[in-house]
């Protein structure tokens, strides 16, 4: 088990450029199965989360190389390959469900696993792909999922759900037919596989809007695409300024996609400003509180920042409420934030936090991917040294966040 060894109350300052989104980069490497050729994704993360995907679509045949972060991937022989045994390292791999259906009429996969933030039940996903033509059969260890041909049709979803809407998507690129979806969800990573998907040949309109129209048909093949910015780790990093307080700029931040972050950065007292591609954040004081906040489908306030929000709160002067309506289990980060000091209450779905005198540094353990990064962040403002464990679950979604805030003049360092 990995860990990092982080000591607080030094200011940040330095530049940083920001890594490819992983949320953008998963169900678009399940897209590249549509593509019966080779794949150029420039931009991509070298996360852990990506190399468990491309395990899966190299088990199925794919092959692939990396020259720096650009990944070259060729999907032209491939076969509907069991997923089983490292299924439960991600909830991605749910994801196959869609394209293998799609490309093969077949997707044997283990159940989906990925943070335990909550129940995450896929009963979405096998309700709309039913309803396109699949049938599923589960048994204790995987699902088996079979069609003859996916037929295009109305979808209307009764949340909406990021996964879903795209498991939609890949399975609709291939289907027989027109398939309109209402109620699907709006993120940005939406947008971007609609996009990725349209380099490919498809035929979608109403992206980003809920209101999502499909025309199934032919690939072109050979493709290149350079994949957006991460958002959610630029959020993780803007809190890090607003916890350590300093004077940083990031390049290439995906600005467009974070204007509910950027009011939040805004309230807790950051000044950010533009400067051509770069961002200027600057924090001097400490972090202010915020009396009432809830996250939401975008372009509310996103869950993957909660834990980064909630422990920036930790520091205010005054008592802060955060609502998670999401995911129903993502306050595990609580208990090792008081293990810092921090004093929190859990009522149901929203958690009260209230003013210290101070953080101080302890050992703490990561508990799922954003929870864990926002107790290294924890670390850069609390007193003395704060050792946060289990590493593993952080690298599922940031590429190297030692390095990163080492960059920016953190007194940080990993261990294996
Ligand atoms: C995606 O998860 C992201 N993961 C999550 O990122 C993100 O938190 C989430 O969307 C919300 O923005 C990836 O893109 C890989 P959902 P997903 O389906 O698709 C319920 C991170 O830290 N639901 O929109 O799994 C579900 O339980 C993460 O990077 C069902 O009930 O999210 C949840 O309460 C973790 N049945 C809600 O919908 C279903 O079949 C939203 O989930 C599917 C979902």
């Amino acid at each position: 088990m990995s860990r990092i060894e982080v000591e607080g109350m030094h200011r940040l300052q330095g530049e940083l450029t920001i890594q490819g989104s992983k949320n953008a980069v998963l169900p678009i490497l399940s897209a590249c199965v549509l593509n019966e050729g080779e794949t150029i994704l420039h931009g991509c993360p070298k996360i852990q989360d990506v190399f468990s995907m491309l395990e899966a679509l190299s088990l199925a045949g794919a092959k692939y190389h990396w020259e720096d972060h650009t990944l070259i991937l060729d999907t032209s022989v491939m076969y509907p390959a069991p997923f089983i045994e490292k299924a439960g390292s991600m909830r991605s791999s749910v994801m196959l469900l869609g394209s293998f259906l799609a490309r093969f009429g077949k997707a044997t996969i283990g159940y989906p696993g990925g943070c335990c933030i909550g129940k995450r039940p896929i009963d979405l996903h096998e309700q709309v792909l039913t309803a396109m033509g699949a049938s599923f059969f589960e048994n204790e260890k995987y699902l088996e999922a079979e069609c003859k041909q996916l037929s295009g049709c109305e979808l209307y979803l009764p949340y909406p759900s990021v996964g879903v809407t795209e498991n939609i998507l890949l399975a609709a690129s291939k289907a027989a037919g027109l398939t309109r979806v209402f109620g699907a969800a709006r993120e940005p990573e939406i947008m971007e596989l609609c996009k990725f998907l349209s380099v490919m040949g498809v035929a979608i309109s109403g992206a980003g809007m809920g209101k999502l129209q499909i025309q199934g048909g032919k690939f072109k093949k050979n493709i290149e695409y350079t994949l957006c910015k991460d958002r959610i780790v630029a959020g993780t990093y803007l809190m890090a300024v607003v916890i350590a307080g300093g004077e940083v700029y990031f390049r290439e931040m995906p600005l467009e996609h974070m204007k509910s972050t950027m009011k939040v950065i805004g309230m807790l007292g950051a000044h950010c400003k533009k400067e051509g591609n770069r961002l200027q954040v600057l924090m001097k004081e400490k972090p202010k509180s915020i009396s009432y906040l809830c996250t939401a489908p975008y372009p509310g306030f996103p869950t993957d920042l909660q834990s980064p929000l909630l422990t920036a709160l930790c520091f205010g002067e005054r008592k802060s409420c955060v609502e998670e309506q999401i995911f129903e289990n993502r306050f595990l980060i609580v208990k090792e934030l008081e293990k810092m000091g921090a004093n929190i209450k859990i009522d149901d779905r929203k958690v009260m936090i209230h003013p210290v005198n101070g953080m101080y540094g302890a050992n703490v353990t990561a508990q799922d991917l954003r929870g864990g990064a926002a107790l290294v962040l924890a670390g850069l403002g609390a007193e003395g040294v704060t050792l946060v464990e289990n590493l593993e679950v952080i690298e599922r979604g940031y590429e190297d966040i030692t390095k990163d805030l080492h960059a920016l003049g953190a007194n940080i360092r990993r261990f294996s």
